[in-house]
């Protein structure tokens, strides 16, 4: 019997998340009969190539899905919110990007390599998690099956990627316009000249919070009432439902950092048992989804310049806590765009396919 092929739809095609799925889903070969690429009416008639054919960027309407069988959103929560439904009902599977659908009991949140199972509790909406939550979860997994996790406490260094292509070009404006200040960089310069040159505003608009370039911003999304923002909760609240653990302890701390391309995240776990550090790399060695980068005599470690592009995550830097044997610490980093986003959605789809 021939294989089946699938109408799909990419929501947020010309977005950072958007092009890259396009990608992810000619890499992977996944068995697509026709694709519609779907944005707001500003790149409405753009022309963009899949498989080396040019498809018209079409504008996102409920009528856009008649015939969608798998339709990937990665527009924001508000076009999720109002679309993925009408989509749904026309019967297309949905697989959100968004933040809009992730905490409903309803909808099934899912990464591959933890919780594949729950794919099939789906009622046409399928949720994607937070790009930093997939990360940490790919190297959590194995550490949770080996020893028991009781606790977590988490700080992440997430790219400018993560807050999406009009991000990507603050931090490059700031870039060049400090470029041209350091054109009057002389090395016998003092260190208050130099402050000068890095520390004087930058005329550039903003897009996030603050200027990123030579800074961090400890705000991703924005705060809650209880002092975190809405990030630091989506990957406590996110991890317990995909690990199913309703009662994990999962503290966060997350930070934009000036860099482009994937996330790195500083996890410290308290285990229900003392760790065998030997054991948990040979269990991180054949999980699917992961390498392992863990030489520190080498300088061997996961570091964000190598990981962009790449649909793996990175582990290492393993340690055990020095007062506690049942705590063990790791640095972990991912391609946002890729496993974060892209690469998971088109592996919910595959899951789909296979039914
Ligand atoms: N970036 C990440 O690492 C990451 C990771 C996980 C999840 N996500 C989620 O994925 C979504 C997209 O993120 P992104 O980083 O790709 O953002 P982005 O680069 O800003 O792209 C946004 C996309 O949404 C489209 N869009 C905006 N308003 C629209 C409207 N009114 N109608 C139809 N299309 C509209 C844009 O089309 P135009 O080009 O026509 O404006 C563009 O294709 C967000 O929900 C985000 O939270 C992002």
């Amino acid at each position: 019997m021939a294989k089946r092929r699938w109408n799909v739809a990419i929501v947020g095609a010309t977005g950072a998340v958007g092009t890259v799925m396009r990608r992810v889903l000619e890499e992977r070969r996944f068995p697509v009969n026709q694709l519609k690429l779907l944005a707001s009416g500003r790149s409405a008639g753009k022309r963009i190539d899949f498989l080396r054919q040019p498809h018209k960027v079409e504008v996102l309407t409920p009528e856009a899905f008649e015939g969608v069988d798998i339709a990937l959103f990665s527009a924001g929560g508000a076009r999720s919110l109002e679309f993925a439904p009408e989509a749904a009902r026309r019967g297309a599977v949905v697989v959100d990007n968004s933040s809009a659908f992730r905490m409903d009991p309803q909808v099934p949140l899912v990464v591959p390599e933890v919780n594949p199972h729950a794919v099939a509790k789906h009622k046409g909406i399928i949720a994607n998690p937070n790009c930093s939550t997939i990360i940490m979860l790919v190297a959590l997994k194995p550490v949770h099956d080996l020893f028991g996790v009781k606790r977590v406490i988490v700080s992440t260094y997430q790219s400018v990627s993560g807050a999406g292509a009009k991000a990507m070009h603050q931090l490059w404006r700031e870039t060049r316009a400090l470029a041209k200040r350091w054109g009057r960089y002389k090395a016998e310069q003092s260190v208050e000249q130099v402050e000068g040159l890095v520390q004087s505003p930058l005329e550039e608009p903003l897009v996030m919070a603050h200027r990123v370039a030579h800074n961090l911003i400890p705000q991703i999304d924005v705060f809650q009432p209880d002092g975190y923002t809405k990030e630091e909760l989506k990957m406590r609240l996110e991890s317990r439902k995909i690990m199913e653990l309703p009662r994990l302890r999962l503290s966060a701390t997350c930070v934009r950092v000036p860099v482009y391309l994937a996330h790195s995240a500083s996890v410290t776990v308290e285990l229900k048992q003392a760790a065998d550090l030997d054991a948990l790399r040979r269990a991180w060695a054949k999980a699917p989804g992961l390498v392992v980068q863990d030489n520190p005599g080498k300088a061997l470690y996961p570091m964000p310049i190598e990981r962009g592009g790449q649909d793996a995550v990175s582990v290492g830097r393993l340690r055990r806590d020095p007062d506690d044997p049942k705590v063990v610490h790791f640095w972990c980093v991912g391609d946002n765009l890729r496993k974060g986003a892209a690469t998971n959605a088109v592996q919910i789809a595959e899951l789909v396919a296979q039914g």
